[in-house]
Formats: C-alpha cells, sequence, structure tokens
C-alpha cells in the first residue's frame, strides 16, 4: 500500500507522467483509497475557530495543499475543539485510507490508539502545532512548530531584564490539557523558577480568548489591591483582555501593568504599537511550505527529524512592533 502511495507521490508530483498516472490508476486498487486522479489524498484534523493565530495557521494549510499543487485536502475542524469530533474524522481517515493525516490536536493525552491505528494502516500522520503526552515519537513522523520553550523562556528573558528588582506576576493560561500549555510554563519557569524578586500570584485559564481575561484579570486585580505588576498572557488575545481590565481598573497599561504575550497577531503588534502591550513573542503560524516538504518527502520514504522547529521573532518596543506591522500577514 506505502508502495502505490510512493508512486502516486512521484506522479503528482512529475506532472507529465499523467499519461502514465491514468493508466497505472486504472489498474491499481486504491482508487478507494487515494484520489483516483492521482491526487495525493490529506486528511487534516484541524482545531477550527480559535482565535488569529489558529485562523493563520489553518488558512496556510489550507492554501498550501491545493489542487492546483496536486492535493486532495480533507479539511475537518474540530467541533467547540471537542477531541472526541477529532478523534472520530482522525477515523474516518483511516478507513478511507488517505494517503497521509495531519494532526492538531486540541488535547495532547488520549492518541495513542488512533496513532496505532494510522500506523498499522501505513498512513503517516505529522503533528501540526500541538504536540501529544505522552510524547511517542514512534507513532507519528514528526512534529512541526516553533520551539514553545524556547518561546516562552524569550518572554521570561525579557521580564527579567524589564524588571531588575523583580515583579508580583499573574499567569494567563490556554486551556488546560493543551501541550503547549504545559511547554509554555515549563519555558517561562525555567528562566523565572529560580528568581524569588519574581512572586507568583498566582496563574489561571482564560482559553485563548480577550473576554475570558478580562473578566479574569478584573477579578485578580481587585484580589490583590491592583499590586500586579507583570502578566504573562500565554497568546494575544488574551493578553488583550487583560489590557483591557487593567484600563477597567483606572490604570494604565504599559506603565502600571506590563503585559507579555505569544503569538506575534497584527492585533498584538498594533496594541504593542500603542504601548499598550509591552512584549510579544511571534508563534510563527506559517509553516505551510515546510509541511509541504514534509509531506512529498515523508511520501518519498525520506527520513525527517521527529521535531521541526519553525523559527520566530520578538519584538520588544513600540518602534519594532510599528516596523512589522506593515508587511504582517497574520
Ligand atoms: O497552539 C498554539 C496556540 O493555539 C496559540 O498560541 C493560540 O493563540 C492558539 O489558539
Amino acid at each position: 500500500m506505502l508502495k502505490s502511495r510512493r508512486l502516486r507521490v512521484l506522479l503528482g508530483t512529475v506532472a507529465g507522467a499523467a499519461t502514465l498516472a491514468t493508466s497505472l490508476a486504472a489498474c491499481s486498487d486504491d482508487t478507494a483509497e487515494g484520489g483516483g486522479d492521482g491526487s495525493i489524498i490529506v486528511g487534516f484534523v484541524a482545531v477550527g475557530p480559535e482565535g488569529a493565530w489558529r485562523e493563520a495557521n489553518e488558512q496556510n494549510v489550507q492554501d498550501t495543499f491545493t489542487e492546483e499543487a496536486g492535493f486532495d485536502l480533507r479539511y475537518a475542524p474540530a467541533t467547540n475543539l471537542d477531541q472526541q469530533s477529532q478523534i472520530a474524522a482522525f477515523t474516518s481517515f483511516v478507513d478511507e485510507g488517505v494517503d497521509i493525516i495531519l494532526l492538531s490536536a486540541t488535547e495532547a493525552t488520549g492518541w495513542e490508539a488512533s496513532l496505532q491505528r494510522a500506523q498499522e494502516a501505513e498512513i503517516p500522520v505529522i503533528l501540526v502545532d500541538r504536540g501529544i503526552e505522552p510524547d511517542d515519537t514512534s507513532l507519528y513522523v514528526t512534529r512541526i512548530a516553533p520551539d514553545n520553550v524556547q518561546v516562552a523562556a524569550s518572554v521570561a528573558e525579557w521580564a527579567v531584564a524589564e524588571f531588575p528588582d523583580g515583579a508580583n506576576y499573574f499567569t494567563l493560561e490556554g486551556p488546560a490539557g493543551v501541550g503547549v500549555v504545559n511547554e509554555r510554563n515549563q519555558g517561562w519557569d525555567s528562566v523565572i523558577g529560580s528568581k524569588p524578586e519574581f512572586v507568583k500570584v498566582g496563574a489561571q485559564t482564560a482559553n485563548w480568548s480577550a473576554e475570558e481575561a478580562k473578566s479574569v484579570f478584573e477579578t485578580v486585580l481587585r484580589a490583590n489591591d491592583n499590586d500586579i505588576q507583570l502578566v504573562f498572557a500565554q497568546n494575544d488575545e488574551m493578553g488583550l483582555g487583560a489590557a483591557l481590565a487593567v484600563e477597567e481598573a483606572g490604570l494604565t497599561p504599559g506603565e502600571d501593568v506590563k503585559i507579555a504575550t505569544i503569538d506575534g497577531t497584527r492585533g498584538a503588534l498594533e496594541a504593542l504599537a500603542e504601548g499598550r502591550l509591552s512584549f510579544v513573542a511571534e508563534y510563527n503560524p506559517l509553516f505551510g511550505d515546510t509541511l509541504l516538504d514534509v509531506v512529498n518527502k515523508t511520501l518519498n520514504g525520506e527520513s525527517v527529524d521527529s521535531y521541526i522547529v519553525v523559527p520566530s521573532l520578538t519584538f520588544d518596543s513600540p518602534e519594532a512592533a510599528a516596523e512589522a506591522l506593515p508587511d504582517r500577514q497574520f
């Protein structure tokens, strides 16, 4: 079965061999499994609507695996971020015999059985952005994502430089159970954990949402008599929500409370340019080209690294944000 996929890839990438493809396709028995027209069928078990970063990432994947490029992308966003809907989509992709599966997991745990089924069916799986726990690399080809631990550590390093005498800080986390949340805490703690002058007032999930973050942080400011100088927001939307909460409390974001975020979306860079955010670490969502290269290599039988890190930038001033905004694609 893998052999015929490899053949289809060769054919897919060498348009001139179309005639050969057609005749081979006619006699091969895998039309049920793949595109009779020689297209490579990619099953994308996606997260779906979840904010600006997610929209940019999943649109980038869809803009990469086009029909023109020889792909038949089957986009399956989760229903309300529900893992069971993802597992159902994954299972149907395996039953359909797609050529390859891309997985952005809404939950880190609970994927062993599905990944084993794909392996038995010789369908390679690539993790897009989100990791799995336990991280058994024998169950998937590779993970492609920026390095969450390193990105969060860069935020903490900025905080250490910005607050030489330390600060009272609060962490706004993504949803519990999502792999990147743990990785971002790990990166932050790897720097701040050893600094007693940084006092952790608390941490709470705001589910990547500006609205939830505003209400969470309003409560936290009130409960702590506004005695918090620093917010580590694990994504842009939550950082923007915290800025609104600071303003609601009659304080000034960027002065009384400094807010650092991860993602690097346009909205956050605009707020940084205005001084309402103080630091933005990019978590680059546009890695379709890397993904395409890995899909072709994998279906060609070539090996790739088990974790492919997507490079990301940081923005530590209104000037840096203003400079990046004109060409910002997400
Ligand atoms: O997995 C990446 C995270 O998911 C982004 O940082 C967040 O904005 C998104 O929803």
